[in-house]
C-alpha cells in the first residue's frame, strides 16, 4: 500500500523577538523564571511591519519549493491552517498562491486551495486532508502544499501575552514521503468548548486556565481512541512524542499524563511501585473517569479523594529517575525550537516534530524506522492523535533547515518598541503603516513583504529582491 506522509518541511519565524525574562518580565514587574521555569520560554517571535500571515507562509513555502526544486504544476493542492486570517471569505492560500506565481513562470491553475479552521488543530486537519486525497487517488501524482501560518498575539495585558508567537511552517505532502510516513490509525477527543475563542475579533477571549485543562482532558480521550484502534501505547514505542505546544510548560503537564497512562499495568509501574507506590485506580474510589475533567456519575466527594491522590501519585511520578530520563530523551528535545519563539497555534505541533528531528540529526541518530507519536490539539476544543514512521532519507531533509540562523537574526525589541509593533499590527488602531510610513526593524531581502491596500481592502504584496 503506498504510504503517504510529509516529504518535506521549511519553516519562517517572525524577525522580530520579545525577549521575555529580559524585556518582557522587567517591564510587568514578574519574575523571570515565571518564564523561564513555569511557562518554559526564553523569547517569542513577532512579525516585523512589513510581515504578516501571508508573507511568513509564502516565505517559508517558496524556501520550501526550491529546495525540493518545485514547480506550481507539481502542486495539487495548497491548503493554509490559521487562526489569524483577515478575510472570511477570500482564503489566505490564494494570497499566498498569488505571492509565488509572481516569482514561478507556472501558475497553480490547477490546484485546489483552501484554509482549515479549527484553533491550532487546522495544520494537523490539512495534513489529514492532503493524506486522504492522496490515499483517494484523486492526486494525479501530485503533492499537496500545507501551510501552517499564524500571528499569536494577544490583547495588551490579557495573560495570554506571555505566550505569544508568530511564524510559518511549510510541509509537503507525497506519496512516498521522505521525511515521514502517517499511521491510517489515529485517535481523537472532541467537545463543544469554551476555553479559547476569536468570534469575530482580532485577539482571542481565553480562559486560559480552563484551557490548560481542556487541553490535557482531549488529549487523554485521543490517546484512548488511538489505543483503541493502533493498541497499547508504551513508553518504548516512539523515539520522540512531539505535542501541540502554546508554551513548554503545559508540555510538561500533558507529558505526565501520558507516561502515568502508558505505564499503567506494566512492568514500569511495579518496578516504581516501592518508590512511589502503585497508581490509584478508579474503582477504589467509586469514580468512572480519570485525569482533569472526568465525567462520570460519581460523587464529588469520591471524586476530590480520587484527584487528591492521583495528584499525590503524578508528583511522586516527576521525581523518578525513571520518568526523568524518559522525559529528557523523549520529550524535552521537541521543545527546543519552541522556547525560543513561543506559540504558533497552528504551526506549534509542526514545530515539536522539526525540533526532535533536528535533534537527532545533530546527535548524529539513526532514526530511521523509528516512530514519533504526534499529539495535536485545537480549542474549541479537539485533540488528534496518530503515529508517524521516519523514512531513510530524513537527515537529508533535516540537514538544510536555517531555523537556528533564523532565531538568532532576529532583532531584539525593547519594551517601548514592542508595545509599537503590537500596535502596528492591531487592526482597531490606526498606524502610520497605513500610510506607509511605519519604521521597519529589519531589512527585507530575497522574500515577500506587504506591499499597502488595494481598490476592495485586498492587501498587497511583492517580492524584494
Ligand atoms: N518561578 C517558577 N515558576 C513560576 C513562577 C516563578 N517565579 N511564577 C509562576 N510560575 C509558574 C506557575 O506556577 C505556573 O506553573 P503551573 O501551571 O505548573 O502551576 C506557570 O508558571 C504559569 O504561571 P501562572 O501564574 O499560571 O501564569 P498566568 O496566570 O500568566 O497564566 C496561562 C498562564 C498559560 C494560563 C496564560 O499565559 C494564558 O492564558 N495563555 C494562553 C492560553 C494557552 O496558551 N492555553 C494553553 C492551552 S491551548
Amino acid at each position: 500500500m503506498t504510504e503517504v506522509g510529509i516529504d518535506a518541511i521549511e519553516i519562517w519565524t517572525g524577525k522580530l523577538k520579545l525577549d521575555l525574562p529580559n524585556t518582557f518580565a522587567p517591564a510587568k514587574g514578574e519574575d523571570p523564571e515565571k518564564y523561564t521555569k513555569g511557562l518554559g520560554l526564553n523569547a517569542s517571535s513577532f512579525p516585523d511591519t512589513y510581515e504578516d500571515i501571508v508573507t511568513m507562509g509564502a516565505n517559508a513555502a517558496h524556501r520550501l519549493m526550491e529546495h525540493e526544486g518545485l514547480e506550481p504544476e507539481d502542486i495539487g493542492r495548497i491548503d493554509v491552517a490559521t487562526e489569524s486570517s483577515f478575510d472570511n471569505s477570500k482564503p489566505v492560500s490564494t494570497y499566498i498562491a498569488g505571492c509565488l506565481e509572481g516569482v514561478y513562470d507556472g501558475k497553480f491553475s490547477h490546484a485546489n486551495k483552501g484554509e482549515r479552521k479549527f484553533a491550532c488543530v487546522a495544520g494537523t486537519q490539512s495534513i489529514d486532508d492532503a493524506y486522504n486525497w492522496i490515499k483517494a487517488g484523486r492526486n494525479r501524482g501530485r503533492s499537496a502544499l500545507v501551510i501552517a501560518t499564524d500571528t499569536a498575539l494577544y490583547a495588551r495585558n490579557d495573560p495570554g501575552e506571555a505566550t505569544q508567537g508568530a511564524g510559518a511552517v511549510a510541509m509537503l505532502i507525497s506519496e512516498d514521503p521522505e521525511l515521514v510516513s502517517l499511521s491510517t490509525e489515529q485517535g481523537y477527543g472532541s467537545a463543544d468548548e469554551t476555553d479559547f475563542l476569536k468570534p469575530n475579533q482580532q485577539f482571542p477571549s481565553v480562559d486560559g486556565k480552563r484551557s490548560v485543562q481542556v487541553y490535557l482532558a482531549r488529549m487523554r480521550e485521543a490517546l484512548e481512541d488511538f489505543e483503541g484502534v493502533a493498541g497499547r501505547a508504551r513508553t518504548e514505542d516512539f523515539a520522540y512524542i512531539p505535542f501541540h505546544t502554546p508554551f513548554p510548560g503545559m508540555v510538561r503537564k500533558a507529558a505526565l499524563f501520558g507516561y502515568r497512562r502508558m505505564i499503567r499495568d506494566t512492568q514500569q509501574e511495579e518496578e516504581l511501585a516501592d518508590e512511589i507506590g502503585r497508581q490509584p485506580r478508579e474503582e477504589a474510589f467509586g469514580v468512572s473517569g480519570q485525569g482533569p475533567e472526568s465525567s462520570g456519575t460519581e460523587s464529588h466527594a469520591d471524586e476530590e479523594a480520587y484527584e487528591e491522590a492521583l495528584n499525590e501519585y503524578m508528583d511522586g511520578l516527576k521525581r523518578t529517575d525513571a520518568y526523568q530520563e524518559w522525559y529528557g530523551r523523549v520529550i524535552d528535545p521537541t521543545l527546543t525550537i519552541s522556547r525560543e519563539v513561543g506559540n504558533w497555534y497552528t504551526g506549534s505541533v509542526h514545530l515539536a516534530r522539526t525540533s526532535a528531528l533536528r535533534t537527532a540529526f545533530e546527535e548524529d541518530r539513526d532514526l530511521a524506522g523509528e516512530r514519533l507519536l504526534v499529539g495535536s490539539y485545537g480549542s474549541g476544543a479537539q485533540a488528534e492523535i496518530h503515529a508517524e514512521t521516519v523514512q531513510d532519507t530524513w537527515e537529508r531533509k533535516i540537514a538544510d533547515l536555517t531555523i537556528d540562523q533564523q532565531i538568532e537574526d532576529r532583532y531584539d525589541l525593547s519594551y517601548e518598541e514592542y508595545e509599537r509593533v503590537h500596535d502596528v499590527h492591531n487592526h482597531d488602531i490606526e498606524s502610520d503603516l497605513d500610510q506607509g510610513e511605519i519604521e521597519q526593524f529589519t531589512d527585507p531581502h530575497g522574500e515577500f513583504v506587504f506591499d499597502g491596500w488595494g481598490r476592495m481592502g485586498e492587501r498587497k504584496y511583492r517580492f524584494v529582491e
